[in-house]
């Protein structure tokens, strides 16, 4: 009797320990999947289109930043309001922002204006940034701008500073003061299906502006703009730019080139699988005509489809606005290996294929590769100054090395 009672006993106590140790795991898991998911309206932003939210959503992040475990920093559905915000790293773990909803700057353009910023990360690792819209209300910047009165130098919308592992996904970045998604210093960075849209006469406001970065992926992305898609500046390495759209817009630039003398060059850079529709440049690179350390050189333009494009393929380095401060014209910037395959498409200007290079550095190692590109429906025609490389398969235009 004894012993039956026991082995019950033992039995009930078996099971109660695992009933225990079951309930323990799941209100641990519960505590840390909580402790590691930081909604802005527990900090106290509001999704009411009005109230001020900045020192809500930096309240998240720090908290999220400061996390063992990964973390995510919630923003639910609705328009919250946001002037000018740092999200400052290292933080301890991985960190998901991930937006439902739409982030609007304060209708006053100066309060954007003075900072050069909107949202700023800053030393960040592995974060991923993903959904949502962000809306910086432009217009009132850009009219300043146009009228001629003093007006701030405006903000980026999202700002990647000196920050790595990085992605950006699945958002939409409308009516930038100036750039859109500008990186600055930054190693691996992935930015996939975003959509830029600003209105075709929109100053500066370039979709993706990239700098002194090393290993950074574009990919399925779409781009309306009023200044370049995406423009590679000084310092760029390793850029790999994959099935994206871009027009109405001034195209993808390598460049501008040569603003300074002392210059970091630009390195391997692919862009494959590009359709323009309608805008001012395709593939171009693009200097000053001054002196600088800076080159441009192993780049590939590949697989691009050409609608209507006012110049389709150009190398300018004679980029000189208003006549100033160019001496000579005459670009530092070396220009080498640059490949051009499979682009075929309209040229809205009779010269589809334009090369003018610096007299003192002429382009080498152009390679054009099954090129086919008319003007309208009749024959397109290429132009060389300090040019030199060469051509194989069909070319057409003919090529004028
Ligand atoms: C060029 O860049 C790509 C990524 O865009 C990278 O995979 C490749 O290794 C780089 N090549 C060199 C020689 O660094």
């Amino acid at each position: 009797m004894a012993k039956s009672f026991l082995v019950i006993n033992s039995s009930i106590n078996s099971s109660w320990l695992l009933l225990v140790s079951f309930f323990l795991i799941v209100a641990t898991s519960l505590k840390q999947s909580e402790a590691a998911s930081y909604n802005v309206l527990s900090y106290g932003a509001k999704a009411d289109g009005r109230t001020d939210s900045t020192m809500a959503f930096q309240r998240a992040w720090s908290s999220a930043c400061g996390s063992a475990v990964p973390a995510t920093v919630y923003v639910p559905q609705g328009n919250f309001v946001l002037k000018p915000v740092v999200f400052t790293g290292p933080c301890k773990n991985r960190i998901l922002f991930l937006i439902a909803g739409t982030l609007i700057a304060p209708s006053n353009y100066w309060s954007l204006g003075n900072s050069g910023y909107w949202i700023l990360f800053n030393k960040v690792t592995r974060v991923t940034v993903h959904g949502g819209t962000l809306n910086a209300r432009g217009s009132g910047y850009w009219a300043c701008k146009s009228s001629g009165k003093s007006c701030p130098v405006g903000a980026r919308s999202i700002s990647l500073e000196g920050s790595s592992n990085v992605v950006i996904s699945g958002i939409t970045s409308m009516n930038s003061q100036n750039i859109h998604i500008a990186i600055d210093n930054c190693v691996n960075v992935l930015i996939q299906n975003v959509k830029i849209r600003a209105p075709s006469q929109s100053p500066n406001t370039d979709g993706i502006h990239i700098s002194s970065s090393t290993g950074v992926t574009i990919a399925s992305s779409s781009f309306m703009t009023g200044d370049d898609c995406i423009s590679i500046g000084p310092g760029s390495k390793n850029v790999w730019i994959q099935h994206v759209a871009c027009g109405p817009g001034h195209g993808i630039s390598v460049g501008s080139l040569a603003e300074n003398a002392n210059e970091e060059g630009v390195e391997n850079v692919t862009v494959t699988g590009a359709v323009f529709t309608g805008t001012q440049n395709g593939v171009r690179i693009k200097s000053w005509g001054r002196p600088s350390t800076g080159f441009a050189r192993t780049i590939s333009f590949r697989n691009i489809i050409m609608k209507n494009v006012f110049n389709p393929i150009i190398i300018d380095q004679n980029y000189c606005p208003s006549n100033t401060n160019c001496p000579n014209q005459n670009s530092g910037v070396k220009i080498s290996r640059v490949t051009y395959k499979n682009i075929k498409g309209t040229s809205a200007t009779p010269v589809a294929m334009n090369f003018v290079c610096s007299p003192t550095n002429p382009c080498s190692g152009i390679a054009l590769q099954n090129i086919e590109l008319k003007y309208l429906t009749a024959q397109a025609t290429s132009y060389c100054k300090n040019a030199g490389g060469s051509s194989r398969g069909i070319v057409v235009p003919r090529s004028c090395f």
